[in-house]
């Protein structure tokens, strides 16, 4: 059967991920999480004090690049694959509001972009993949047969973000999930190295008021009508 290459983009905490992996998981197609990989390397600086609260040591992170290694495996137990930086497991440690906060800075450097992309585009080489993102249908696959634009208000998504913040046992108030988002939202989509813009051929959704399976049967309804063709 046909393999298709699926990229998913759009603001953040719009559920791109959840769908993502269902999506994935029902076509038997690989997913990847790419803003994992930009959590990874903003990890990686954090824990290396070269950003932080009123500092950003770019170059010195520029300059470090090739000490940073992303992989994913899957965990079966989870049923989706987490990501590991230099042989270790961070799918805990990048989901912090800590990360978040400056996740977006980091993404802004083209040296930073350039290698994750690379990667991406190799890990795409045999299709059959569903990648999310902010600049999957735009940069990193442009001729991604299937491209969705996932859209929700900034506080449909802070509320969807606090409580899955809140559940794992985090303790931080929504007004503060609520400006991370809109934060990111203006950094990611302002900046200069591959915004975060709707591709002219991608098909835009707004989750606001749709259920996970509704949005789910929509886009396994796209893909098969591709994969049939
Ligand atoms: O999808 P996410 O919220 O985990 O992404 C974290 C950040 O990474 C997001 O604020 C912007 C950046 N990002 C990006 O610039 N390009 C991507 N393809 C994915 C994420």
């Amino acid at each position: 059967m046909k393999k298709i290459i699926i990229a998913i983009d759009g603001f953040s905490s719009t559920g791109k991920s959840t769908v993502a992996k269902l999506l994935a998981k029902s076509l038997n197609y690989i997913y990847v999480d790419t803003g994992a990989m930009y959590r990874a390397v903003t990890y990686f600086a954090l824990e290396n004090d070269l950003i932080g609260d009123g500092f950003f040591k770019e170059e010195a992170l520029i300059d470090r690049l090739e000490d940073i290694s992303i992989n994913f495996k899957f965990n079966k137990e989870a049923g989706f694959a987490e990501v590991y930086l230099n042989g270790n497991n961070i799918e805990a440690d990048i989901r912090t509001l800590r990360v978040s906060k400056f996740v977006s800075p980091v993404a802004t450097l083209s040296e930073v972009r350039r290698k994750l992309v690379e990667q991406q585009q190799l890990m795409g080489r045999g299709k059959g993949i569903v990648m999310d993102g902010r600049d999957i249908g735009t940069v990193v696959f442009p001729d991604a047969e299937l491209k969705i634009f996932m859209t929700a208000s900034a506080e449909t998504r802070a509320k969807r973000r606090y409580k899955e913040l809140i559940d794992r046992g985090h303790k931080l108030s929504y007004e503060d999930v609520l400006e991370n988002v809109t934060t990111r939202d203006h950094i990611d989509s302002t900046r200069e190295d591959s915004p975060l813009v709707k591709a002219e051929d991608a098909i835009e959704i707004d989750n606001s008021d749709l259920t996970i399976e509704a949005q789910l049967e929509t886009i396994i309804g796209m893909a098969q009508k591709i994969i049939e063709n």
